[in-house]
């Protein structure tokens, strides 16, 4: 009898065939995720779960599925959607998709960071609203990326990948990342700083750090206060990182200069949120690692995470605690 996987949503067929040539498979396909009770309806009596950071993978899902359960495998590299210490405690292994998404993701924090500088969103806006009469010297005015101070908190290979985009368009970086030791620093051509260093000295905050009880609000009204009057900040890590309403009130205040945002707190952000109101910032819809060839990567390693897990095989990417 081939395994029995629940997937729970349609992901790259080439990965699907993958898994479908070794499981027997339950996928679901809706344009939504399966809401909570589905999801544990879904998973009873199965060996491996291949889940999206959209379900919540937590005991009440491990407790449905029952001891058949082997294997979560999440395609994402972040994992805070699963609860991998209950996981753990019952035997469960925790797959993610490590690596194959960092210059996806580093790409698009290029692409807020350069956004945001260069004021795109607004340039777009200016035309699209017919104001658009004539070229003048100090309309929509940006800043240069040449020179300025560039903020990396959390410098694992994301931060690192945005660190050497960066440092080919002249910025200086300050990074900080809590295993970060200076010979790693000076070998990556950056300053090692703490966070207060980043946020009073930087031009451009880049977060690049897992969500988890310690950096959940990391950026608070109390950090907001410490960036430069000028700074933006970029999140392309987790929502709930940032203290949303307190960076709401940073910018209405003028305390900071701008945001872009791939990551809100909640996802999908309510359509009526001030924030998308302040010419000042940009929100994108969490599309970090959304390129055809980095999905495809991320599925197929999903894919070999899911299988190996529910064959009895040492997961290729595991979560380890
Ligand atoms: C996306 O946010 C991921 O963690 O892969």
């Amino acid at each position: 009898m081939p395994p029995h996987v629940f997937i729970s949503r349609a992901i790259a067929p080439v990965a699907l065939k993958r898994i479908e040539a070794v499981c027997e498979v339950d996928l679901w396909d809706g344009e939504m995720p399966p809401p909570h009770s589905i999801l544990c309806d879904r998973v009873r009596g199965v060996a491996g779960i291949l889940s999206l950071i959209t379900d919540r993978i937590d005991s009440e899902i491990y407790d449905a599925a029952g001891s058949a359960l082997k294997v979560v495998s999440n395609m994402a590299v972040g994992y805070n959607n699963v609860d991998v210490t209950a996981a753990a405690a019952r035997g469960i292994a925790v797959g993610n998709t490590p690596g194959v998404l960092t210059d996806a993701t580093a790409d698009l924090t290029m692409a807020l960071l350069l956004s945001s500088a260069r004021r795109i969103v607004e340039g777009v806006e200016y035309i699209r609203s017919g104001e658009w009469r004539t070229w003048h010297p100090s309309l929509l005015l940006g800043r240069d990326l040449n020179g300025a101070a560039l903020g990396i908190i959390g410098f694992g290979r994301i931060g690192q990948a945005v660190a050497r985009r960066a440092q080919a368009f002249g910025m200086q970086i300050l990074a900080y990342s809590p295993s970060l030791s200076e010979s790693d620093a000076q070998s990556a051509g950056v300053t090692r700083a703490d966070i207060n260093t980043i946020l009073r000295e930087s031009d451009f905050v880049s977060l690049h750090c897992p969500l988890s009880p310690e950096t959940r609000h990391l950026i608070d009204a109390d950090a907001l206060k410490r960036m430069k009057n000028n700074a933006i900040l970029i999140n392309t890590s987790r929502g709930p990182v940032v203290d949303q309403a307190a960076l709401y009130a940073a910018l209405r205040g003028g305390e900071i200069g701008g945001a872009a945002l791939d990551v809100t707190d909640p996802e999908p952000m309510a359509d009526n949120d001030p924030l998308l109101l302040l010419p000042n910032v940009i929100v994108i819809p969490h599309l970090g690692s959304a390129t055809v060839q980095t999905r495809e990567k991320m599925a197929l390693m999903a894919a070999d995470n899911l299988i190996a897990g529910v064959t009895g095989q040492p997961l290729p990417n595991a979560v380890t605690l």
